[in-house]
C-alpha cells in the first residue's frame, strides 16, 4: 500500500545557513531578536508572507497588540480610566458586600460580559494599517478555522500577524508554490494542498483523484494546508543542531511556540503589566481583561459551557493534584476505589496513589491490549459501587494511543463515578469538546499546545468545582478575611490563590488564536497523514519493533532498536539535529506492560513534515544497517 519517499530535497531546508546577523534596529521590540532563525534575504526561508510582518526586529507600534485583531479607533470609543466607572467584577466583589478596590474597564470590556480582543480594550489598539490589511491566510477558504472562532462573543478571529507592521525592507519572495495563483494572491502564503509524497496514499481517507489532488472548493473536502508556510510562523525551527537544522521530534514533551506568542507575551510586559483584579489604575485593568480574555479563549478552545468553570493552574501536573486533593479529599475514603488506565504518565497515577494511601483506598488499572489500546470488558468488570473516580489520559504521551474517553466516563457515570479526562497529550491534535465527552474535569498544559510553560488548565463542572473546597489558600481566593473565619470567592478564583502566571495565560491564549487560526481539523488530518507515513517507514526497517500499534493513535512513534539502547539511537539522531525523548516518558507501568524501559519517542506536531520524518528514517536505518553489518 505504501511506497518510500523520492529522495528529493525538501524546499524549505535551506542549503545555505544564515551568514550574518541582523544589527538591533533601535524602536525594535527587544524580546523579538532571534538572529539564529534569520536567513539571508533570498532564502526560501524568507518571505514578506512569511517572516513578514512578524520578522524579528518588526517594530511593534506602541498600543498595538501583536495578534489581536485590530480595530478601527473611534475618539468616542476611547478609554481613560477617568471615564470608566469603576466596574465590581464577579471575580473582586467579596462576599460580604465589602469589594476589593477595583477599577476595571467599564462592562463593555469584560470579558465575562462580552469581552474584548484578547481582553484588551479594542482602543488600545491602532487603526488598521495597509500592511495590517494585507496579512497573510494559511488557507483559501477561512471557514475550516474553528467553528466557533467568529466574533460573536466579542473575541475576534485572531490573526498572529495582524496588527504587526510590515518590515521596512520587504526581502524578495519565495517561489510560489506550483497551484499557487498568481497576482495578489501569491504574497499569501499556503493554497497547496498538503503535498504528500508521490505513491503515498492515505489508507483512512484516499482521495479517488489521486493522492497529490487538489481540493475542490466547496467539495467539503479537506483545504489546503501549507506546512511551509506554518512553519515560518516558528522562529525555533531555523535553530541549527550539530550544522543541521533542528527537526522536533519532541512535541510530546513540548511543543515550541508561533512568533505571535512570543510576541504576545513580550507585548504583556511592555504594555499591560499589572497584577489583576485589584488596583485603580490602567494597567490593573489591561492586565485583568487581557487575563480574563484568555480565560475565555480556553472556554471556546474545548467548547466549555461558562468561563467560571476555567481555572488557570501551572500545568497539567498541578491541574491534576488540585483535583485529587480538593475533590479526592472530599470523596474518597476507606474502601473506596479509583480508576486509572495503564496508559497513564504519573501525572496521572502518583496523585491518585498517594490519596490513595492517605484515605485507605484503592488504586486499580484498566489493562490494555498488545496494540497499546484500553481493553473496554476488563474496564467494565473493574467498575463497582466503591468506584468513586476514573481517571484517564485521552491521548498516550508514551505509546500515542488515542483512548475512547467518552466511551469511559458515560460507564464511569452509569456506575456512579465521576471521571477526570487528561487532554495533555490531545489538545494540540484533536478537536476537544468537553460537553461532548462529558467528562467531570478535564484538564491541560498550554505548553504542549503551542503555548507558554508554566500555564494550565483545570475545566471542571460547575456543581462539581463549586462543591469542591479550595485546595490553597491565601490572596485573590478571598471575599473576606478575619481571623476567626474566611470566606471565598466564588469559582474560579476559589481555586486561583495567589499571583498567577497572568502573562502566560495571555500567552495561553494567544496560542489557542493561533491553533484556531491554522485549524484544528487541519492539524489532525495533516498530522494523521505524517504519523502513518512515520510509522510505515519505521516499522519496515529490520530490528525496529514499534511500541504502540494502536488503530487509533495520535503523533506518537515509539520505538526500540535491536543491537542498541534507546539513548544511543537518542544520541545517533541528535547528532543529525534531530531532537527525541529517549527514556520512560514519565510513563513507566506501560512501557514495562510491553517489556521495555526505555523507548525512542519520536513525537509529531503540523509542523513537522514528511523530509524531516525521512531524516529520522534514514539515521535509523543507518543504524540497523550498521549493525547487522557488525
Ligand atoms: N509529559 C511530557 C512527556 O511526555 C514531559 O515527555
Amino acid at each position: 500500500m505504501f511506497s518510500a519517499l523520492p529522495g528529493t530535497a525538501p524546499a524549505y531546508l535551506p542549503g545555505t545557513p544564515p551568514t550574518s546577523l541582523p544589527g538591533v534596529a533601535s524602536g525594535l521590540v527587544p524580546g523579538a531578536q532571534f538572529p539564529s532563525n534569520i536567513a539571508p534575504p533570498g532564502s526560501p526561508l524568507v518571505s514578506p508572507a512569511g517572516f513578514g510582518p512578524s520578522v524579528p526586529g518588526t517594530p511593534i507600534p506602541q498600543g498595538q497588540i501583536p495578534g489581536a485583531n485590530v480595530l478601527p479607533a473611534s475618539p468616542t470609543q476611547l478609554p481613560s480610566l477617568a471615564n470608566r466607572a469603576p466596574a465590581l467584577l464577579p471575580h473582586a466583589v467579596a462576599g460580604n458586600g465589602v469589594p476589593d478596590t477595583v477599577f476595571s474597564v467599564a462592562p463593555a470590556f469584560e470579558p465575562r460580559s462580552g469581552g474584548t480582543v484578547l481582553g484588551v480594550p479594542q482602543q488600545l489598539g491602532a487603526p488598521a494599517s495597509p500592511q495590517t490589511a494585507a496579512s497573510p491566510f494559511y488557507f483559501l477558504n477561512n471557514s475550516y478555522g474553528h467553528p466557533t472562532a467568529g466574533a460573536s462573543d466579542g473575541f475576534a478571529v485572531h490573526d498572529p500577524f495582524a496588527g504587526l507592521a510590515a518590515p521596512a525592507a520587504q526581502p524578495a519572495l519565495p517561489p510560489s508554490p506550483p497551484s499557487a495563483p498568481a497576482g495578489r494572491d501569491a504574497q499569501f502564503y499556503f493554497v497547496d494542498a498538503v503535498r504528500l509524497p508521490s505513491g503515498f496514499v492515505t489508507p483512512a481517507k484516499p482521495d479517488p483523484r489521486g493522492p497529490d489532488a487538489v481540493p475542490l472548493a466547496g467539495s467539503g473536502q479537506h483545504p489546503p494546508f501549507d506546512v511551509n508556510a506554518v512553519r515560518r510562523d516558528f522562529p525555533i525551527l531555523q535553530e541549527r543542531v550539530n550544522g543541521k537544522q533542528l527537526v522536533w521530534f519532541d512535541n510530546a514533551a513540548t511543543t515550541h511556540k508561533p512568533q505571535s506568542v512570543i510576541d504576545r507575551i513580550a507585548y504583556f510586559y511592555e504594555h499591560e503589566n499589572s497584577n489583576i483584579h485589584r488596583a485603580a489604575h490602567e494597567l490593573a485593568a489591561r492586565a485583568t481583561d487581557a487575563y480574563e480574555g484568555a480565560r475565555e479563549r480556553v472556554r471556546k478552545f474545548i467548547n466549555a459551557p461558562e468561563v467560571e468553570e476555567v481555572i488557570f493552574v501551572r500545568g497539567t501536573t498541578e491541574a491534576i493534584n488540585l483535583v485529587a486533593k480538593s475533590w479526592g479529599g472530599q470523596h474518597v475514603g476507606e474502601g473506596d476505589e479509583i480508576i486509572v488506565s495503564n496508559l497513564e504518565h504519573h501525572a496521572n497515577i502518583v496523585p491518585w496513589q498517594q490519596l490513595a494511601a492517605a484515605k485507605g483506598a484503592k488504586l486499580r488499572v484498566i489493562p490494555v491490549d498488545d496494540s497499546g489500546q484500553v481493553l473496554l470488558d476488563e474496564y467494565r468488570k473493574l467498575l463497582n459501587d466503591r468506584t468513586k473516580i476514573v481517571t484517564v489520559t485521552q491521548v498516550s504521551n508514551a505509546l500515542g494511543t488515542v483512548v475512547p474517553v467518552k466511551e469511559i466516563v458515560e460507564l464511569a457515570h452509569r456506575a456512579g463515578a465521576k471521571a477526570l479526562v487528561d487532554g495533555a497529550q490531545s489538545v494540540s491534535h484533536m478537536r476537544v469538546d468537553v460537553q461532548d465527552i462529558g467528562a467531570d474535569f478535564f484538564v491541560f498544559s498550554g505548553h504542549k499546545v503551542f503555548g507558554p510553560t508554566g500555564i494550565g488548565v483545570v475545566w471542571g463542572k460547575r456543581e462539581v468545582l463549586e462543591d469542591m473546597p479550595p485546595w490553597q489558600g491565601g490572596g485573590n481566593m478571598i471575599a473576606d478575611v478575619t481571623f476567626e473565619k474566611t470566606v471565598f470567592q466564588p469559582i474560579p478564583n476559589k481555586f486561583e490563590a495567589g499571583t498567577g502566571n497572568i502573562a502566560d495565560a495571555v500567552g495561553l491564549g494567544a496560542a489557542i488564536d493561533y491553533v484556531n487560526k491554522v485549524g484544528i481539523e487541519n492539524i489532525a488530518r495533516y498530522e494523521h497523514d505524517l504519523l502513518v507515513y512515520g510509522m510505515q517507514q519505521l516499522g519496515a526497517i529490520p530490528g525496529v519493533r514499534l511500541i504502540g500499534t494502536a488503530a487509533d493513535k495520535a503523533s506518537v512513534m515509539s520505538f526500540v532498536l535491536d543491537g542498541y539502547t534507546t539513548e544511543e539511537v537518542g544520541h545517533a539522531l541528535n547528532d543529525e539535529g534531530i531532537a527525541v525523548r529517549t527514556g520512560h516518558h514519565c510513563a513507566q507501568p506501560i512501557l514495562r506492560r510491553f517489556g521495555v524501559e526505555t523507548t525512542v519517542r519520536p513525537s509529531l506536531a503540523f509542523y513537522n513534515t514528511f523530509d524531516e520524518v525521512d531524516r529520522l528514517v534514514t539515521v535509523v536505518r543507518r543504524l540497523a544497517g550498521q549493525r547487522r553489518a557488525g
